[in-house]
């Protein structure tokens, strides 16, 4: 309730009329039928059968909160995007969520986490759509729905499947590096305030003499990694489905504001070319001793939102929203991704969802557009269109003009990434479990995998996801194959 709805002593209907009860229908007599010309019953009943608006086709379960972004260390070498200059703040929305599962689902299902930020700056808002994962499991936008109709439910028995999971794994190797990550420890976080959020993508900085580079955002949760065992998990989805949605809001209302710290990657533009990696590949990373992490600033969670449906289930992230100084990067997913949000924000809240609290801009707003459902703000009076004579806006094309873009050309083909000279499927998973998960790790990796293997799934599949693993590692891949053959 707002403060002016605090303020009236009596209930109204939308319009504002005082209402004659809160509890009784207008009837003839006591017992008599309801009459047609009680609005008021009519308005309530017809607002709820409007409530939902369909939750999202993919990170339907999610929750966050508002907060603040401030700099920490000078980048203005990198990029000239405002929010990243030396000493600046400002206000953000984070919203975190699980992929597969719908809005009741648990929050505590083996699944990667998003990771989505809204940064509201003095150039509009420039939205970083991550996931609690460095990698995807797909390279091409044309196999995104594919996958995700595999992790879903079976059309048959609207029941989850491992078996068309690792169907679809098994046969796109490239899922193997983050199928990797989504069966180690941090498959399950401990909560949302434990895990770290990375862009994924490889995105481009232009600083303010033109220059670009090419970066990678990590940004690393200052309450330190942690994780859910599987059993525990299990557990938990039982006891507390809406534990991490919880543990957030509680956080804050008690004062305990968690933070990340934001560092990216900065790989000069002319090293892209001869990288050992494709470094525009999603399913890759690009190895910490090759680009070492650069702090850029602190993200702090202080503010839950007043409504949880205006605030968050309302909120419409999307990556094309780059301001001056970041653009995309030829990363074909991400490219595939700048048409996806905006169109299914218009279908899931509609046309003029840009206007809603949390997807508003707190910069000024001088667009050309109007009308439309559901459109409050009015038009621009007088000039409509551009160009114009009666003082409407103009595009400041000396100051926005050059678009963050690469030079490209060659025939048009549909056809894999070029492999380069470190490009393969299991390499970079295999490094992971060789050399960064240690030996208790390891054996959690074993059994998270294996127990998820004997859950439903059919032989010729289940000698794939072997064959698999020992792709990855023939040591990790012959122990996940006795524990499923029994032994
Ligand atoms: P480093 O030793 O520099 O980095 C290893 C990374 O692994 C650290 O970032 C660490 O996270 C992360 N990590 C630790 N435990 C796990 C786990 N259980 N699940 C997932 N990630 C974990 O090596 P490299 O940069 O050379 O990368 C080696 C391999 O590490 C890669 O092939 C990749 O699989 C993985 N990795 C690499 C990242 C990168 O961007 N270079 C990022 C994350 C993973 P933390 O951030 O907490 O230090
Ligand atoms: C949500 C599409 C890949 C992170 C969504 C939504 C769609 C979508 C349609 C629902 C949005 C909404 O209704 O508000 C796609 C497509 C992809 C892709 C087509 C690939 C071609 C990715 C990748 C990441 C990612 C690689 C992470 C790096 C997210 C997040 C959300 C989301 C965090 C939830 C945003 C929120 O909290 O509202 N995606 N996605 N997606 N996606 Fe993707």
């Amino acid at each position: 309730m707002t403060d002016s709805a605090q303020q009236v002593p009596y209930t109204t209907n939308n319009a504002g009329i005082p209402v004659e009860s809160d509890e009784h229908s207008l009837t003839v007599s006591p017992d008599g039928p309801i009459l047609l010309q009680d609005h008021y019953l009519i308005e309530k009943m017809a607002q709820f059968n409007r409530e939902r608006v369909p939750e999202r086709v993919v990170h339907a379960k999610g929750g966050g909160a508002y907060g603040v972004f401030e700099v920490t260390n000078d980048v203005s070498q990198f990029t000239k995007a405002d929010l990243f200059q030396p000493g600046k703040r400002c206000e953000m929305l984070a919203r975190f969520s699980t992929v597969a599962g719908e809005q009741g689902s648990p929050d505590t299902w083996r699944d990667p986490r998003g990771f989505a930020l809204k940064f509201y700056t003095e150039h509009g808002n420039y939205d970083l759509v991550g996931n609690n994962t460095p990698v995807f499991f797909v390279r091409d936008p044309q196999k995104f729905q594919d996958f995700i109709r595999s992790q879903k439910r079976h059309p048959q028995t609207g029941l989850r499947s491992n078996d068309m999971q690792w169907d679809f794994w098994t046969l796109s190797p490239e899922s193997a590096h983050m199928v990797t990550w989504l069966m180690g420890d941090r498959g399950i976080p401990k909560t949302w305030r434990h895990m770290n959020g990375y862009s994924s993508h490889t995105y481009m900085w232009v600083n303010a003499g033109g220059e670009k580079f090419w970066v990678k955002y990590h940004i690393k949760t200052d309450q330190g990694i942690d994780f859910l065992t599987q059993a525990e998990a299990d557990e938990l989805a039982g006891s507390d489905a809406d534990k991490h949605r919880r543990d957030l809001f509680e956080a804050i209302e008690s004062g305990n504001a968690p933070s990340w710290t934001m560092n990216v990657q900065v790989m000069p533009f002319e090293d892209a070319p001869d990288y050992r990696f494709n470094p525009f590949d999603l399913t890759k990373v690009w190895p910490h001793g090759d680009y070492p992490l650069i702090e850029v600033g602190r993200m702090t969670l202080n503010k839950n939102p007043e409504d949880f449906f205006v605030h968050i289930e309302q909120a419409a992230f999307e990556p094309s929203n780059l301001v001056p100084g970041i653009g995309p990067s030829p990363d074909k997913m991400l490219l595939g991704r700048l048409f996806s949000y905006p169109d299914t924000h218009r279908y899931r809240i509609g046309p003029n969802y840009a206007q809603l609290p949390p997807n508003r801009p707190h910069s000024p707003l001088a667009s050309y557009a109007k009308d439309g459902p559901m459109r409050y703000e009015p038009a621009r009076t007088g000039a409509v269109y551009a160009p114009n004579s009666y003082g409407g806006p103009a595009a400041d094309t000396a100051r926005f003009g050059e678009p963050a873009g690469w030079e490209t050309a060659g025939e048009m083909v549909r056809e894999a990434y070029k492999l380069r000279r470190d490009d393969d499927d299991w390499g970079q998973p295999g490094t992971m479990v060789r050399q960064v998960l240690d030996d208790a790790a390891r054996a959690r990796l074993v059994s998270n995998v294996s127990g998820h293997l004997l859950k439903g799934v059919s032989r010729p599949v289940l000698d794939r996801a072997l064959q698999y693993w020992r792709n990855i590692d023939k040591n990790i891949g012959d122990r996940i194959a006795t524990e499923v053959n029994g032994g």
